[in-house]
């Protein structure tokens, strides 16, 4: 397509200085990699305004004024709820913030979008929960995946019955050698733990919501550190990761069982012996059955096994993943409309994650409440 010589940021701009319907003034807690994403998300959207950023690092504190023009920050976020009174706030801090903050916000009378996972556990979840209840704000969980075409598809065909009583899912989220090198990715006391509760999550949490959302009941699982708090020279996506404070697992098993009869299988790693990385989960039902990635239902059609695949399937690259994903936050916010991923859904998704760590912990099944 031929040149028009002018940016996508400075079209956005424009758009932003011609739209005079409601703007939503949103601060960000949490100015980190993630943060960025948003923020780019966030500059094709008129009715938002970015009107401050909190985070510990006055680094990225400089990276937020100097490229993105925001000029009201602070170190202290609290200071900033009191000082600016945002009308929402986006909590992309590492995990153990995500509860804390997110209830200051409420208190202070924001609505709040949390990066996932929700929080570190179910507990501070539910503590999350009534803090939104409390002060009748929206409270929406980051999990991006469930505006995927693929997911959508696929819970439309449940819907629709075409695969019956769902029994089993296997959720995979595996990377051959992908430790984050960046954050603190690596450290049980600030993320909760590794693949299970930073990768996992998004797979259980596609998997959970074309089952029908069930209620998790029991847990088994396991967990394995062997990699990431050692040295390694091998080439990689992103080597050098900090080994030296690495303390969660590298690889987690699970195996939940559901108050409807199903069962889910987890298997999530950030670096194992395996041929390569896999991001799907595979959907068992007593009519029909499904795969994620490549999408595609199978049962049984005139007499014959069918396969079925879509003829046709919107983008679902991450960056249009993240657009939808705010979107629907704003539009709960502004416009009244249902959000997608609310605190229930993010709640669901810790019970079970909680559930595979407390049962490795203790060495066999727990119950989930
Ligand atoms: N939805 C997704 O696909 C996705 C992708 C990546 C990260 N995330 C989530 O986003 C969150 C952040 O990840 P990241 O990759 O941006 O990490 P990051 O380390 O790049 O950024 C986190 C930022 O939070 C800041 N911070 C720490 N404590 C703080 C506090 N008390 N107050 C204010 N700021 C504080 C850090 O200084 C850092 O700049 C994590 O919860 C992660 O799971 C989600």
């Amino acid at each position: 397509m031929a040149s028009t010589g002018v940016s996508t940021e400075s079209f956005a701009r424009e758009k932003k200085s011609h739209y005079k319907g409601p703007r939503l003034k949103l601060a960000m807690i949490g100015c980190g990699g993630i943060s960025e994403t948003q923020l780019r998300a966030f500059e094709s959207m008129p009715d938002v305004e970015i009107v401050a950023g909190a985070d510990i690092n006055p680094h990225r504190l400089e990276i937020m004024k100097d490229t993105y023009g925001i000029s009201a920050l602070y170190a202290d976020y609290h200071q900033m709820l009191k000082e600016i009174k945002p009308d929402a706030v986006s909590v992309c801090t590492p995990n153990a913030v995500h509860a804390p903050a997110t209830i200051a916000s409420l208190k202070a009378g924001a609505h709040v979008i949390t990066e996932k996972p929700m929080a570190m556990s179910p507990q501070e979840c539910q503590s999350m929960i009534d803090a939104a209840v409390k002060a009748r704000r929206q409270l929406a969980v980051g999990f991006q995946y469930r505006f995927h075409p693929a997911t959508q598809m696929l819970r439309r065909a449940r819907d629709e019955g075409q695969f019956g009583n769902v029994m089993f899912v296997k959720c995979q989220a595996l990377r051959r050698r992908g430790i984050p090198n960046w954050g603190v990715f690596g450290q049980k006391q600030l993320q909760g733990g590794g693949p299970m509760i930073d990768i996992g999550v998004h797979v259980i949490e596609m998997a959970h919501y074309v089952m029908g959302s069930p209620e998790p009941v029991a847990a088994t699982g396991k967990t394995w550190t062997y990699m990431g708090n050692k040295p390694n020279d091998v080439v990689s996506m992103w080597p050098d990761w900090d080994w030296k404070t690495y303390n969660v697992e590298d690889l987690a098993i699970g195996h939940i069982r559901f108050a409807n009869g199903a069962v889910m299988q987890i298997e999530a790693c950030f670096a194992g012996h395996i041929e390569r990385d896999i991001w799907n989960f595979t959907l068992v039902g007593e009519k029909g059955g499904a795969t994620w990635d490549p999408t595609a239902i199978f049962t049984d059609r005139a007499g014959t096994m069918t396969n079925t695949t879509p003829a046709f399937l919107p983008e679902g690259d991450f960056f249009t993943l993240f657009k939808l994903k705010l979107r629907n936050f704003v539009d709960g916010v502004l416009r009244d409309q249902p959000l997608e991923a609310p605190g229930e859904a993010g709640a669901a998704v810790q019970k079970i994650v909680d559930g595979v760590y407390r049962s490795s912990d203790a060495g066999k099944e727990v119950p989930i409440r």
